[in-house]
């Protein structure tokens, strides 16, 4: 196995990066191009424009992964990327480039979900933390939220032997948590992405100013993709609903003038960030602002922890870029105190998309000898767990 060094690679989305990790317990580099600024002017990533970052990105990126690392691509065991889910034209980019690399070198090649990579940066982090000080090591069954812009899902996490096993307890049927930050901010006039901004903004709102409420989703009996088999099917989350909500609430409280001056005036400010916003917003968009976060954390919080009790998990894991929200954080965390169980968050940095939960989820599939096969392909819709 040589000294276990793997270089991780995740281009599934809108960063381009690359890592560094020795035996899925050590991170040796992690380094991350972002395109914000790329897709920041029409809103959200834009495909095409995503996939031709990655490839002006993808050389200089690994080569400052491994300077960082201090080694050189012969030191590597393995090369590890992201088979998806994601932009398709995004993850051939990584799958293109790591696939000659491991030809090149004559090293194996390992394919990682990204989910099952979001789930491993908090695995990772425990492991640094637990090395040589007697921290606890995470208590299993755990029972996962991976949150982010793409994915919202509860998964219970077991181990056995070296291999992880995930199963699939909750979904959204609609559109990710993330995904109603973005969206949430786009329609009052803020940056992108959208849930940093709207994580400072609703810091100096009320969030009893709206009543926002998420009604109990049943499944539909004529709809096989609701699982209505599955004692799982409780855990649905659906976050079209308040964003449609929080549209209807500014079109009835005459909002439009107010966000479109808040859009001009923001454009023209190089770099503006959420202390630039907040000197254009009202106490009424505050409190819509604070009101929208507490009911989407709250609404993720009764469910992360209903999941927990009925799957009789011995702890938390939350991850992925909505995981670094602070409104989110307080609150779970709060949780678990009163209900006796241990829960874990992921540092930001490994909070948002990386390349070292990539490499760090394949270190257990190196062990047990798992490649990617010859023909290994982008994924996009690539699921985890059953
Ligand atoms: O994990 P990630 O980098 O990419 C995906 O796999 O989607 O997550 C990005 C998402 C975006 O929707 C972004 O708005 C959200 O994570 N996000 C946050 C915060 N930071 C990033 N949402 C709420 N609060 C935050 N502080
Ligand atoms: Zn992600």
């Amino acid at each position: 196995m040589g000294t276990g060094l793997i270089l991780g690679i995740e281009s599934s989305c809108d960063e381009t990066a690359a890592a560094v990790v020795r035996r899925g317990s050590e991170t040796l580099s992690n380094v991350v191009a972002s395109q914000i600024a790329t897709h920041a002017p029409y809103g959200g990533v834009v495909p095409e424009l995503a996939s031709r970052e990655h490839l002006r990105n993808i050389v200089p990126v690994v080569r400052t992964a491994l300077a960082e690392a201090d080694i050189s691509f012969h030191d590597l065991d393995a090369i590890a990327v992201t088979e998806g889910p994601g932009l398709a034209g995004a993850l051939l980019v990584g799958i293109t480039y790591a696939k000659s690399l491991a030809f090149a070198l004559n090293k194996p090649l390992i394919a990682v979900n990204h989910l099952e990579g979001h789930i491993h940066a908090v695995l990772l982090e425990q492991a640094e933390l637990s090395a040589g000080s007697g921290w606890p090591s995470l208590r299993l069954p755990a029972l996962a939220l991976v949150v982010s812009g793409g994915h919202t899902h509860l998964y219970l996490c077991r181990r056995h032997g070296e291999s992880w096993h995930y199963k699939n307890v909750g979904r959204t049927l609609d559109d990710a948590a993330g995904e109603a930050f973005d969206k949430v901010a786009k329609l009052l006039g803020l940056g992108y992405p959208g849930g940093p901004w709207i994580d400072a903004l609703a810091a100096h709102g009320d969030p009893k100013a709206v009543p926002f409420s998420f009604s109990q989703i049943k499944p539909k009996a004529h709809r096989k993709d609701v699982w209505h088999d599955d004692p799982a099917r409780k855990f649905l989350f659906s976050f079209s609903g308040i964003k449609t909500a929080v549209l209807r609430y500014v079109q009835t409280h005459d909002m439009a003038a107010s966000i479109e001056a808040r859009r001009r005036s923001l454009a023209q400010i190089p770099e503006a960030g959420p202390t630039d916003a907040l000197l254009l917003c009202d106490g009424e968009t505050l409190g819509l602002i604070a009101s929208f976060q507490r009911a989407v954390v709250d609404d993720l919080r009764r469910k992360t922890f209903q999941a927990a009790e009925a799957f009789d998990a011995a702890s938390v894991l939350i991850s992925g870029g909505v995981a670094a929200n602070r409104e989110l954080r307080v609150r779970f965390t709060a949780q678990a105190a009163e209900r006796g169980l241990p829960i874990v968050f992921p540092s930001l940095a490994l909070s948002t998309d990386n390349a070292a939960m990539v490499a760090a989820a394949a270190w257990p599939k190196l062990l047990e000898g798992e490649f990617a096969p010859a023909g290994l392909s982008a994924e996009p819709s690539l699921t985890l767990g059953r």
